[in-house]
């Protein structure tokens, strides 16, 4: 199975889905840069979320905060003192784990240390480390202008929440949903786009009445886990792991996660959290603002509670790479397919002439112009055999292959081509966009 990870990571580099960030000057340390063909998919992943989470319901508005916030932020939400990871340095060779992950019994790696080292490898006790960034806002640096970059978008709903539901007249139940950046200091990232230092969340939080909590939790549980399954996740490597008392986070009542078998094990995709009034309450308290909200037909006043659904959209990316890589052999050959969805596909149909002359090129070309005023992405190729060029997009996930062939000149039909199913089916040239469009 790591086999599977060290394939797609290359397929990843090779097609230019995700790059090392710095790579020029060595690279930066759980950094990703996102090529031509990865900046489409998060997108995508991002747009898929966003459409399902916010353009499909009234009950659901969107929000887009700083990445910089009040400091006071922070401490209210109980990340300055509680956001901590136990960290573990080896005396010898000083690496650092979490104390979690660190390895049993020293960190075994005698043999790489500088000769002449006589200390033996040897995990020190472990202490706490704060996963917030800081930095400082403003000419100065001194403690009184430090902030932190966020290390969840949560907050930004939660002190916005009377702006938007008093703006937007929206009534309690309903949720505020955000997309942006993140940011922590994971004493140890990797895995590839898995654990990184800057990655993006797309996260919902769900206002509710005090009582009826429970029940949003487990209706925004069989929600997120529906999504993924829509989005072609196979089910099989999809479960539900609620989180035990050791494992809840400071602001939660109850947890579960999405979890996802990678390569590496069963780890979280998506998080699904009562957080309670936990963050409006102590905002409440430290800003010495009501957050309260008044039930219009009632005339109750009270804090909602929050249900919050939290996925990391680069590790959603991740999955969906990792879930769709297949190898297979066609006729004698052998292939690699990204089995993407469709509303996934980076580049949704190739268009390619069969051959430099006959003037299929420029059909092909008039077609190509076609599918990007309708705004479907969408790549020309003319380079190489047929048989290669379909091996390059079906590396790339793209679904359909659009083939101008001699037969286009006498009855101006095209070849569709089916990346899963292989099939092929003749399409009239001025019904490509509507055929596609139709499957979209
Ligand atoms: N607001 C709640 C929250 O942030 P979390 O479980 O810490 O909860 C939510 O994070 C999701 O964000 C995770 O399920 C994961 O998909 C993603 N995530 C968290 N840390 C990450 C990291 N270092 N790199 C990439 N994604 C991360």
């Amino acid at each position: 199975m790591p086999d599977l990870m060290e394939k797609v990571v290359s397929l990843a580099k090779r097609r230019g889905f995700v790059f090392q960030s710095s790579e020029i000057y060595g690279g930066a340390s759980s950094v990703w840069d996102y090529g031509p063909l990865g900046v489409e998919l998060r997108r995508n992943v991002a747009d898929a979320w966003w459409s399902a989470m916010v353009h499909a319901r009234d009950d659901v508005e969107g929000l887009d905060a700083g990445i910089l916030m009040h400091p006071r932020v922070w401490e209210a939400s109980g990340h300055l003192s509680g956001f901590t990871d136990p960290l573990v340095e080896c005396r010898a060779c000083k690496k650092r784990w979490r104390a979690d992950q660190a390895p049993e019994g020293g960190c075994a790696a005698k043999a790489s240390l500088p000769k002449g080292t006589d200390k033996s490898c040897e995990l020190g006790e472990p202490r706490l480390f704060n996963l917030m960034f800081k930095t400082f806002m403003g000419p100065v640096e001194e403690e009184a202008a430090m902030v932190y970059l966020r290390p969840e978008t949560a907050q930004g709903a939660y002190v916005n929440f009377l702006n938007v539901q008093q703006t937007a007249r929206q009534r309690i139940p309903f949720g505020i949903a955000q997309l942006g950046k993140a940011f922590r200091n994971e004493i140890t990232p990797g895995n590839f786009i898995f654990r990184t230092r800057e990655f993006e969340q797309a996260e919902m939080q769900f206002f509710v009445k005090p009582g009826d909590d429970d029940e949003w939790w487990e209706y925004w549980r069989d929600q997120r886990m529906g999504w993924h399954r829509e989005l072609g996740i196979a089910p099989e490597r999809l479960r539900l792991h609620a989180h035990g008392p050791g494992e809840l986070a400071h602001y939660a009542k109850t947890a579960v996660d999405i979890e996802y078998e990678f390569p590496f094990g069963w780890q979280e995709l998506e998080g699904i959290h009562n957080r309670t009034d936990f963050d409006l309450e102590r905002h409440q308290e430290y800003s010495g603002k009501r957050l309260a909200y008044i039930d219009p037909a009632s005339g109750d006043r009270y804090l909602p509670y929050v249900v919050e659904t939290a996925m990391g959209v680069g590790r959603a990316a991740l999955v969906v790479l990792v879930d769709g890589y297949r190898e297979e052999e066609v006729a004698g050959q052998s292939r690699v397919v990204l089995g993407l969805h469709p509303a996934l596909a980076p580049v949704k149909a190739a268009v390619f002439p069969l051959m430099k002359k006959l003037g299929l090129p420029e059909i092909a070309e008039r077609l190509i112009a076609e599918l990007r005023r309708e705004r479907i992405p969408a790549m020309y190729d003319q380079a190489g055999s047929i048989g290669r060029r379909y091996r390059r997009q079906d590396e790339a996930g793209t679904p359909w292959c659009v083939t101008i062939d001699g037969q286009t000149k006498d009855d101006d039909t095209a070849t569709i081509r089916d990346r899963d199913s292989l099939e092929q089916v003749r399409v009239g040239i001025d019904h490509v966009v509507g055929w596609l469009r139709e499957r979209l």
